[in-house]
């Protein structure tokens, strides 16, 4: 199988010029710190090179001591592996930008950062509070500084060479189309919720029209039961290819072109969701015809993370 045909192997040009992305991630959103550390050393091991991290999920700490052990005991160097991490609403001012990612930077225990996103387009009341709220139980949103002051401070941290790349997640068209247009340094990925359940077409369209790297979280629809793992359609096509319905659905996110991020928590589930191969096309087809429609994570809306709980 050659390199090009592997989607193992994929990379995704970032349209900045400097290098490129994995199209297959790891994501760390792990409550637990100890399946951190566990999840993310069975990751590097099954061969992902590709680690999606936030401040906002208060494991920065634990996933770099995970890379840094896990890089010297495999012997890969730390430019073989491409990491990610955001910045969160409470640091959207544009004097709070640097420092939020000197911080990530010191938890990751990394020199550089290959990607640092605007995490949601929403600011919150600036500090150290990640989830300021009033009285009333509310957030309390920041009217004072606009997504464009933010960028321009992630643009002004690609200029000091504190990250390679920078982008947004949790965005839509309407949103990010003015950013796009009054960028300096445009945004080289685009982090969504994307599954066949969501699958995000017209954004797809401009960021494949833009060269932008869109970049899917949930492909397996965050394991959520009954979801996308039982579906129907998704679970015969497995049947049929000799594949789990996990490896279809991150297959199937590959070839339409996007890059994703899973989250097995395991050393065995790492194996599984990292050995993908190309689906039929009509095994393409079907999917791209399921008719269901849902979101699970509201974050795009509010700025406030979580995964709804499916009714049950
Ligand atoms: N930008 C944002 O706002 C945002 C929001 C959400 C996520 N993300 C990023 O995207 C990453 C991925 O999102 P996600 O966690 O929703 O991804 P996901 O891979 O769709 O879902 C992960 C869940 O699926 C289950 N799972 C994983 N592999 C499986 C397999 N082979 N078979 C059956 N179940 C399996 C796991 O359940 P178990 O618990 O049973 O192991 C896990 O909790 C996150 O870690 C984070 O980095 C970003």
């Amino acid at each position: 199988m050659t390199e090009s045909s592997d989607l193992r192997l994929k990379r995704m040009p970032l349209n900045n010029g400097r290098g490129n992305m994995p199209a297959l991630g790891f994501g760390t959103l792990i409550p637990d710190p100890a399946v951190t550390i566990t999840a993310t050393r069975g990751a590097l091991e099954a061969g992902f090179r590709h680690f999606d991290c936030a401040e906002r999920y208060r494991n920065e700490r634990e996933v770099g001591e995970a890379l840094q052990a896990g890089l010297a005991a495999e012997g890969i160097a730390r430019e073989e592996i491409f990491v990610t991490t955001k910045v969160w609403n409470s640091n959207h001012r544009p004097e709070r930008v640097g420092p939020a990612l000197e911080g990530s930077l010191d938890r990751l225990r990394l020199k550089y950062l290959d990607l640092y996103l605007i995490h949601t387009p929403f600011a919150f009341q600036p500090g150290d509070e990640q989830d300021p709220r009033d009285q009333s139980g509310n957030v309390i949103y920041d009217n004072g500084v606009t997504l464009l002051d933010t960028w321009r401070a992630m643009e002004s941290l690609v200029d000091h060479g504190r990250c390679r790349a920078i982008g947004l997640s949790d965005i839509g068209l309407n949103e990010l189309l003015p950013l796009y247009e009054s960028a300096r340094i445009k945004p080289a990925v685009v982090q969504v919720e994307a599954h066949p359940y969501l699958p995000e077409t017209a954004l797809l369209e401009f960021c494949k029209e833009k060269g932008i790297v869109f970049l899917a979280f949930a492909p397996l629809g965050h394991g959520m039961r009954p979801g996308l793992l039982e579906d129907p359609v998704i679970s015969a096509i497995a049947a049929r290819v000799g594949k789990t319905p996990a490896q279809v659905l991150l297959a199937w996110a590959i070839q339409r072109g996007t890059a994703l991020l899973t989250t097995p928590k395991n050393a065995a589930r790492a194996r599984e969701n990292f050995d993908i191969s190309a689906l039929p096309e009509d095994a393409l087809n079907e999917i791209n015809r399921i008719q269901t429609r849902e979101r699970l994570n509201l974050v795009v809306k509010t700025g406030i993370p979580g995964f709804i709980p499916q009714g049950g």
